[in-house]
């Protein structure tokens, strides 16, 4: 199969971390016999310099218009005193709206041999980690008015949170959708104790639950989530929540496995066209020195060629070799532990990619 592939590598590390995950993706292809092409647009800082615009028409064009969107990370300290409209991230946020991104995965799991990089207790690593957040993408207080008004000689910030019974709706779907195929719980993460937002989140939560009395569905409130997490976070299989609490809990999420470097995303609308990318961001304090973890952007790749190209030996070929290299001994510096083997970003990609197998 012939795939195109809109490519934005970012700003600071989204380069380096990019260019790993193309080449495990190419070698995907030369392995079983696709073709992967890839073709740069620019979103993010790198558009700005170029464009003056952190998302020019024509990237939203060509990415609508591409199989899937494979994206570094984005912003940074350079971008950090311009105008709020014209910030990276508003170029990222209007690429997720634009292409109704709505929903986006985020898993959460240790590969066994990292354990040892897991900052929890040895005990609460064995019980297992492996959860996925559904994270509502292009709702909430992300895409609500924002202003800074000035009354009587001082500032006021307001940004609003709404949700619509849709909007939630068919993001608390995914959730069940996803935990279906998986073990079966599905917890509903809010803050219904004190939002109106959440309320309606919980009341339509139960209402979907209704279509689906395979899954066992359960509550929690975000600040608890956020304790349960490094208390206990085998007991949970599949997270569903909104935006704000999503990418708040995925980078707590992330850290109990070792480092945030390793987990992927996809980000998932209507049609098969998808957006992929690695949780965190563009590493500023670290770009440029070889030492970024690549494996997170390199799992995204493996997420799409699931979810987007229908390849699911494809994408399990690159998380078995994943597990092989880390199974070798192999680390960049954020997983390293004594007796283990230390490797840059371009070394570890390298791995990765002669690691794949058909
Ligand atoms: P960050 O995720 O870039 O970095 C947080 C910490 O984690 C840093 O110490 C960094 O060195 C480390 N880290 C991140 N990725 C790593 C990797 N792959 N390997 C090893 N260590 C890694 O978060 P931040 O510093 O708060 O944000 C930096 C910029 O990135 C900001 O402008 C932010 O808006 C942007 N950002 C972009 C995206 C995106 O494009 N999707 C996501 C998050 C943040
Ligand atoms: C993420 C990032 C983004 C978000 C920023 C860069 C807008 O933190 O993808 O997790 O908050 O969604
Ligand atoms: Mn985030």
């Amino acid at each position: 199969m012939r795939k195109t592939i809109a490519m934005i590598e970012g700003d600071y590390s989204g380069p380096e971390v990019v260019r790993e995950a193309v080449k495990v993706m190419k070698r995907t292809a030369e392995v079983f016999g696709h073709e992967f092409v890839f073709k740069k647009v620019l979103m993010g800082g790198e558009a700005i310099d170029a464009t003056g615009v952190p998302l020019p028409d024509e990237t939203l064009k060509e990415c609508l218009a591409s199989d899937s969107v494979l994206l570094g990370a984005v912003g940074g300290p350079k971008y950090n005193a311009v105008p709020k409209d014209k910030r990276p991230e508003r170029g990222l946020l209007g690429l997720r709206s634009g292409m109704e991104l709505f929903a986006n995965l985020r898993p959460a799991r240790v590969f066994p041999q990292l354990a040892a990089a897991s900052p929890l207790k040895p005990e609460i690593v064995a019980a297992g980690i492996d959860f996925v957040i559904v994270r509502e993408l292009v709702g909430g207080v992300y895409f609500g008015k924002h202003e800074t008004t000035v009354e009587n000689g001082r500032k006021k910030a307001t940004d609003i949170m709404s949700y619509s019974e849709g909007e939630i709706e068919r993001i608390v779907r995914v959730g069940f959708e996803t935990a279906r195929v998986r073990n079966k719980v599905l917890t509903s993460v809010d803050k219904s104790n004190v939002l109106d937002c959440s309320r309606l989140w919980s009341e339509v939560f139960h209402r979907v639950a209704k279509e689906f009395p395979d899954v066992e569905a359960r509550e929690m409130l975000v600040d608890n989530c956020a304790m349960q997490i490094v208390r206990n976070p085998a007991q949970f299989d599949t997270i569903v929540t909104e935006n704000l609490f999503g990418d708040i809990l995925s980078d707590e999420a992330s850290m109990i496995t070792g480092s945030i470097g390793l987990i992927p995303s996809a980000s998932l609308g209507s049609t098969s066209c998808g957006m992929y990318e690695p949780i965190h961001g563009s590493a500023p304090d670290i770009a440029g020195r070889n030492i970024v973890n690549p494996i997170g952007t390199i799992l995204s790749g493996a997420m799409m060629m699931k979810y987007s190209f229908a390849m699911p030996e494809e994408a399990a070929a690159v998380e078995a070799a994943v597990n092989k290299v880390l199974d070798e001994g192999w680390r960049t510096g954020d997983i390293f532990s004594e007796g283990c083997k230390k490797v840059g970003t371009t070394e570890m990609g390298d791995l990765i990619a002669k690691a794949i197998k058909n």
